[in-house]
């Protein structure tokens, strides 16, 4: 496992978005797989990546990309849907192609089986692709990554699953008029499988789990640490989530 520590949010989102550039510009004319995520710990990494865009110093034409999780039941078009959230950050600003985006969005009143259906065609579908080249994560307060939530087993692949309080009350839901409880998550096992991770970790609001990260041993009560068994893991930290180690 590598440790990055860096200054702060924006040298962290730098350092995360100069990977992927990276990345993309070595691959050039060749697919490149991304894994990729929402919430507030990616923000500054896609607008590193829209403003590379626009200088010209990467394309995103060649990049195939798939979302960690989606709510469920949630349309497209919510505000606070991950769609929603990609398309305002990233997919509106550059030339990746939409038809080489994927995002675990399952069409409201499914049944069982079809949400099954559908996690297993998720899955098959990154493996069409050749598996995730580089799959950038964001941590949970609890240390969930994806929506996997601590008990997960780690051999969990994309699925259904129920959120906890804390992360309805962390991701705002409630208060922003979205009564929604349940996500799809690629799973642990599958987020295991990418190729590289980049698990990216900022501010004060991160210190105690990923304190608790570097300290305890591998364990299903935080989903996180599996990343630990991982032979091509990089953590990007910035000081305020170092906290008690300033
Ligand atoms: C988002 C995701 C989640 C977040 C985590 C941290 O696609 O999978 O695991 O990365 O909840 O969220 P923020 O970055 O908002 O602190």
């Amino acid at each position: 496992m590598n440790v990055v520590i860096v200054k702060d949010y924006f040298a962290m989102s730098q350092y995360a978005a100069n990977q992927i550039i990276e990345l993309v510009n070595k691959q050039k004319g060749k697919k490149v797989v991304l894994g990729l995520a929402t919430g507030n710990t990616p923000i500054g990494m896609y607008q590193e990546l829209v403003k590379n865009y626009r200088d010209e110093k990467v394309s995103f034409l060649d990049v195939v990309s798939f979302n960690l999780d989606e709510y469920y039941p949630i349309d497209a078009s919510h505000s606070l849907s991950f769609t929603s959230f990609m398309k305002h950050y990233f997919f509106d600003h550059v030339d990746i192609q939409m038809e080489n985006v994927f995002i675990p969005l399952v069409e409201r009143d499914s049944t069982e089986k079809e949400i099954q259906a559908f996690c297993q065609a998720y899955e098959k579908k990154i493996k069409t692709y050749g598996g995730i080249d580089l799959q950038i994560l964001g941590i949970g307060s609890n240390g969930h990554i994806g929506f996997n939530e601590p008990g997960t087993p780690f051999y969990s692949r994309t699925h259904l699953v129920k959120l906890t309080d804390e992360t309805i009350q962390a991701n705002g839901l409630r208060e922003n008029g979205l009564e929604v409880n349940q996500a799809i998550t690629v799973g642990i096992e599958t987020i295991m499988e990418s190729k590289k991770i980049l698990l990216l970790a900022s501010g004060q609001d991160k210190t105690k789990i990923m304190k608790q990260f570097f300290e305890r041993n591998v364990t299903v009560n935080l989903p996180a640490s599996i990343l630990k068994k991982h032979s091509n893991v990089t953590i990007v930290i910035d000081k305020g989530a170092l906290g008690a180690q300033k």
